[in-house]
């Protein structure tokens, strides 16, 4: 379960934005690009990647993942949402692709050297630079510990239907693959195989997961309510979103969603700047800023109601954390820093499925207000067109 307490707003401000919630709506449902909502995985889909994870399981010690921005952050923040930090998985995951920097490889070539292995490939493009360099070392890697049939089951490629290099590749090896379909874009490909069979390796129930992901949809009034706030803010000159978080294992789905909204929102110089907190380190740090600094940020809190029990003097640590929360919200609302409190009652795999369609509702909301595309990303083109210029084409 997820509540919202919007409080710290004035909601005659946005009776405007209110106006327009119906045409959006329906907006939102006719979107080519709406799949994330319409065209939800399907059950024969679900259990073949529930099959090939347990075939991973079975027979690798490491799933090395490969892929970038919308095709990678998802499964990486649950993942380590609900890792257990110290004891040792059966199989292990690695995510590559994220950047070009050498040592890091270097170390993982060396690791994998005696352990089984298999690879998880994910572009829907099947051309970005970074992950198409990573897979071609790390399949040279595993050339040279499996025959051509053996990496037909070892390699799994996960990308479009029909288009792109990667495709070709899947078609010509036989390798194993998905399908990102084609009205869903990166960052709204949670419920794809993109994220799915990394997750399901993780041990993640994935049927929890989509099932919270689709009772997202009922919080459509909600995430409305909520783009319309940020708008209202932004207006204020209200332009630092910061998305606070008070247990450490919430850090990478804080990054998953500075990923949905600053790519989804941030075009014709508009938007809101995403960032991020853990608290109650960052009270120690960013925390003056926010209090008495520049004037130009809200924040998004993240609670969570009841964690696991641990009493100190017959008070639960987590009842302190919460107490700790509203303490900071009151704080920073006097240092004119107003807060959303979105609660979920506890941490679940099926509460991250709901909160998450709420704020993929949301970032397609607050991008139509807005005014801009909220699934392409023309910006990230003008980076690759000039490494393009300057790197060998063949590569
Ligand atoms: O959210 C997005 O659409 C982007 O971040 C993409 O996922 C990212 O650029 C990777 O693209 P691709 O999956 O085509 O490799």
């Amino acid at each position: 379960m997820i509540s919202f307490d919007f409080n710290t707003y004035n909601d005659t401000n946005i009776a405007t934005l209110k106006n327009k919630k119906e045409e959006l709506i329906s907006k939102l449902y006719n979107d080519k690009m709406s799949g994330f909502i319409n065209n939800i995985i399907d059950d024969n889909e679900v259990n073949r990647i529930i099959d090939i994870s347990n075939k991973i399981k079975e027979n690798s010690d490491i799933l090395i993942v490969i892929g970038i921005g919308g095709s990678f952050m998802g499964s990486f923040a649950i993942s380590e949402m609900f890792k257990n930090h110290f004891k040792k998985k059966d199989t292990e995951l690695i995510y590559l692709g994220t950047n070009l920097s050498t040592n890091y490889l270097l170390e993982v070539i060396d690791y994998i050297k005696d352990k089984d292995v298999t690879l998880n490939v994910i572009s829907k493009s099947g051309t970005t630079l970074e992950v198409s360099l990573v897979y071609k070392i790390i399949k040279t890697e595993l050339e040279k510990k499996y025959s051509n049939e053996e990496l037909k089951s070892r390699i799994i490629i996960t990308t479009d239907k029909e288009n792109g290099k990667l495709r070709e590749e899947a078609i010509n090896n036989s390798y194993t693959s998905f399908e990102i379909p084609s009205d869903i874009g990166g960052r709204y490909s949670l419920i794809t195989a993109a994220h799915l069979l990394p997750l399901a390796v993780a041990n993640i129930n994935i049927k929890d997961l989509i099932a919270g992901y689709k009772k997202g949809i009922d919080l459509i009034d909600k995430a409305y309510i909520y783009a319309s706030n940020r708008i209202e803010l932004f207006k204020k000159k209200k332009y630092i979103e910061n998305f606070s978080v008070y247990q450490d294992n919430l850090y990478y789905y804080t990054e998953w969603i500075k990923q949905l909204f600053g790519e989804s929102e941030g075009k014709n110089n508009l938007g809101i700047f995403p960032v991020s907190t853990v608290n109650t380190r960052d009270l120690h740090s960013l925390g003056q800023f926010i209090q008495e600094g520049n004037n130009i940020i809200f924040e998004t809190v993240i609670k969570v109601e009841k964690d696991n029990d641990l009493k100190i003097n017959n008070t639960s640590l987590n009842e302190l954390n919460n107490i700790v929360i509203n303490s900071v919200c009151r704080a920073h609302k006097k240092g004119n820093t107003p807060s959303v409190i979105i609660s979920l009652d506890k941490l679940t795999i099926e509460n991250i499925g709901m909160l998450s369609m709420f704020f993929m509702l949301s970032a397609v909301f607050s991008s139509y207000l807005f005014g801009v595309n909220p699934y392409n990303q023309p910006g990230v083109e003008e980076y690759k067109k000039e490494v393009k210029l300057h790197i060998d084409s063949n590569l």
